[in-house]
Parts: C-alpha cells; sequence; structure tokens
C-alpha cells in the first residue's frame, strides 16, 4: 500500500541566484567580489541554468519528480526602480511554460535572498519605503506571470535574511547589529501580507505561502537554566514569531512552507547566544550540520500549528557521499510519513537541491543535489543513484518500493 496520496508533489528545489550565473545586477554579486566578505568565491556562471532549464526540467521530470521549485530574479525583472524588463519578464514566462511542459506543478519563490543592487544601496528591507517598493515588484510580476504560477512562495527564510544580513554579517550588507535584525525580520513577516495582498489583487491563481526555516532548537544541557533560557529565545525568534504571526488573523495566505536541515543546541555558558557544535560522534554534513531527523518530525508538527496546509519546501544533505544521501531521505521521509499519519495535513515535500549549486558565502564545495553538475567539463550533469531512487518513491508513493 502507498503510504503517500496520489496528488502528493514531490520535486526538488533551486534558487535563482544560485543557478541561474551572471546574475551581475544585484548585491549578492557585490558581495562575492568584496575581498572583505566572508563569501569564498563567485557565482559567476553559476551552473548555467539560464540557458539550459529545459533540459534539467526534462531530466527532473524523467527522474519521476512530478513538481519544482525555483525562484525569480528581482534584479533581472526590475533593473532599475520602477523600470520592469520585458525581455527579462518573457525568460520567466518561457521558463514556467517548460515546467508545465514537463509536467512540473511549479513553487515560485519571489524573493530568495538576492536584491537588486538599487533597493539595496537605499537600505534594502531597512528602507522606509521597503514594503511599497516590494509590493509594486510583487504586483507587476504577478500580472505578468500569475497564470503560470500554480503555487507563489512570497518570502524565502525570513529569519535567516534578518540573522545573516544584520546579525552575524554571513550575507551582505554584513551588519552586526542586533536592533537592525529586529527591524528586518519584522519588516520581512509585513513583507508576507503586502504580497499577499499584491497578488490576489493582480491574479486569482495562484496559492500563497511564505517559506520559514524552523530548525529544531534545544538547549545545549538541558535543565541548565542558561542555556534552557538561551534556547526559548532562539526559539522565540525564530520559530514562535514566525508561527504566531502566522495565527494573528488577516490573509496569511494558503499555505505555508517548512525549510528543515538540523537541530541547533544553544549553549549560553559564554553569557550570550552561542551554538554549540554537534555532539561528539554525530553524523555530520559537508555543511557541518547535525542529521537530525527527529527533528524534522517535532518541526512537522509544530508548523501545523498554523493551521495552514504544510508543504516541505526544503529539506536536504550536502555530501560528498550520494549514500549518504539516500540515507537522509530515508530518515527524512520516514519522519514525514510519520507526521501525516498522525494527521497533520502535508501536501508535498521539495528537496533540496536539484542541483549541486552555489551555496552563498560556502562558494560550490557544499554538494547538495540529487543531480551532480561538473562545472569544470561544460557543466555537465551527473544525476545520481539518490535522483534515481527519490524518483522511484515519488512515483509509487511507497517508500518501502
Ligand atoms: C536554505 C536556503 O533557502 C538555500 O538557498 C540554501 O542553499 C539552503 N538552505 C542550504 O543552506
Amino acid at each position: 500500500m502507498p503510504s503517500f496520496p496520489t496528488g502528493f508533489l514531490w520535486g526538488s528545489a533551486t534558487a535563482a541566484h544560485q543557478v541561474e550565473g551572471g546574475n551581475h545586477n544585484n548585491d549578492w554579486w557585490d558581495w562575492e567580489h568584496d575581498p572583505a566578505s566572508p563569501a569564498v568565491e563567485s557565482s559567476g556562471d553559476a551552473i548555467d541554468h539560464l540557458h539550459r532549464y529545459d533540459a534539467d526540467f526534462a531530466l527532473l521530470a524523467s527522474s519521476g519528480q512530478n513538481a519544482h521549485r525555483l525562484s525569480l530574479e528581482w534584479s533581472r525583472i526590475e533593473p532599475a526602480p520602477g523600470e520592469f524588463s520585458r525581455a527579462a519578464l518573457d525568460h520567466y514566462a518561457r521558463v514556467l511554460d517548460s515546467l508545465a511542459a514537463h509536467g512540473l506543478t511549479a513553487f515560485v519563490t519571489l524573493y530568495h535572498f538576492t536584491l537588486p543592487r538599487w533597493f539595496a544601496a537605499r537600505g534594502g528591507w531597512l528602507a522606509d519605503d521597503a514594503l511599497e517598493i516590494f509590493g509594486r515588484y510583487v504586483e507587476h510580476v504577478t500580472t505578468a506571470l500569475g497564470d503560470r504560477m500554480p503555487y507563489v512562495c512570497t518570502i524565502n527564510e525570513p529569519q535567516i535574511v534578518a540573522l545573516g544580513c544584520y546579525l552575524n554579517g554571513e550575507f551582505p550588507p554584513g551588519h552586526q547589529d542586533v536592533g537592525e535584525a529586529i527591524a528586518c525580520n519584522a519588516t520581512l513577516g509585513q513583507a508576507h501580507r503586502t504580497a499577499v495582498e499584491a497578488i490576489r489583487a493582480a491574479s486569482g491563481t495562484p496559492k500563497i505561502g511564505t517559506c520559514l526555516h524552523l530548525p529544531y532548537i534545544e538547549p545545549l544541557r538541558p535543565g541548565d537554566d542558561a542555556d534552557e533560557g538561551a534556547a526559548g529565545m532562539a526559539r522565540a525568534v525564530m520559530v514562535d514569531h514566525h508561527i504566531d504571526d502566522l495565527r494573528a488573523g488577516g490573509d496569511v495566505g494558503d499555505w505555508v512552507g517548512l525549510q528543515y536541515y538540523t537541530r541547533t543546541r544553544m549553549d549560553a555558558s559564554g553569557g550570550g547566544l552561542d551554538t554549540a557544535p554537534p555532539p561528539e560522534g554525530a553524523e555530520t554534513t559537508l555543511m557541518g550540520w547535525e542529521v537530525h531527523p527527529a527533528g524534522f518530525g517535532v518541526m512537522l508538527r509544530r508548523i501545523a500549528e498554523t493551521g495552514l496546509p504544510v508543504v516541505v519546501t526544503e529539506n536536504g544533505i550536502a555530501t560528498a557521499d550520494d549514500a549518504q544521501r539516500v540515507r537522509y531521505l530515508d530518515s527524512h521521509l520516514t519522519e514525514l510519513e510519520r507526521a501525516m499519519a498522525d494527521g497533520v495535513d502535508i501536501r508535498g515535500y521539495l528537496y533540496w537541491s536539484s542541483f549541486d549549486n552555489f551555496e552563498w558565502a560556502r562558494g560550490y564545495a557544499p554538494t547538495f543535489g540529487l543531480v551532480g553538475v561538473d562545472r569544470a567539463d561544460g557543466y555537465r550533469r551527473e544525476p545520481r543513484r539518490s535522483a534515481q531512487l527519490f524518483g522511484e518513491v515519488a512515483r509509487s508513493g511507497d517508500l518501502t518500493a
């Protein structure tokens, strides 16, 4: 008996800047080329998905996937304030048509970490008119492409944007300022609502969601007051705030995306909010993250408290050993199956990532892909065994097949 229902959405995900190549008009491009930034290399031509999307989608569909998540590159669509590029919108129309032609249901992210250079220059999310600017972009995109977008994700990982851009300084503009991080986090919560309004006004087609990064947060020493306090604080900012936002009423969309990778253990012994390394002997990934499938089960149940249908919009592993990826998939899909058996309303699972790609400040070394890419050999795609096995689960709806 297949354990996953017919119609369940099975696919994988990418984001424009990580795969397209040549995105030289955004804040990340500048960051990658700034010797003072922590970015280890330039995205360059990425994996040239800009030109290869059709063959890429054919490959994913032929492996058994029936859905795909990608993002639109805002800096291509709105290269200057209020100026929208017909050529870029036409390009994305062709991309979305290609997805549909290959039988892949599209999840389209409107903002995935990169800002047009001009918007970053006026303060990005901290600019006074950030919400108006984002709303105008969303309205324009939805008017042009709405009927090609069955699912829209407004904002990718608002908490990670706030954290990376304004607290740990890993993302541009690289600030380390608690006040700015809190302001950014709050603005992104509002930006989701702004986007929902703009989309509803422009098109009735898209089912709308936001994609939340929800780590499983625990104290390093359970029972230790300081660590428990630190874990509570981290949870409040990273998890509770965003879940409460979605429960606060009003139109918050039609579904919610969960992005889960690991457990985070909070260590208050240094007097602050530090994260502890994975426990001795724990299985880890090329990102240095602990493999912790049980935390996925916990967070699936937690996000269900929003009352919205859930789509897993990211879950995956960076590893040089594809057999480890297969085990990761198996253990996490088992958690997914259990959560569904317990009544959590989950509509789809999108593995991160379809292809090896540009992992932000860490460059190309962390390989997340179901499909490998040889950038030194004409960007050759190398489907892995994990891609085949994942496709078989997608086709049969059965984990034990
Ligand atoms: C979350 C982000 O959305 C994605 O861009 C990133 O590559 C993965 N996590 C892995 O870190």
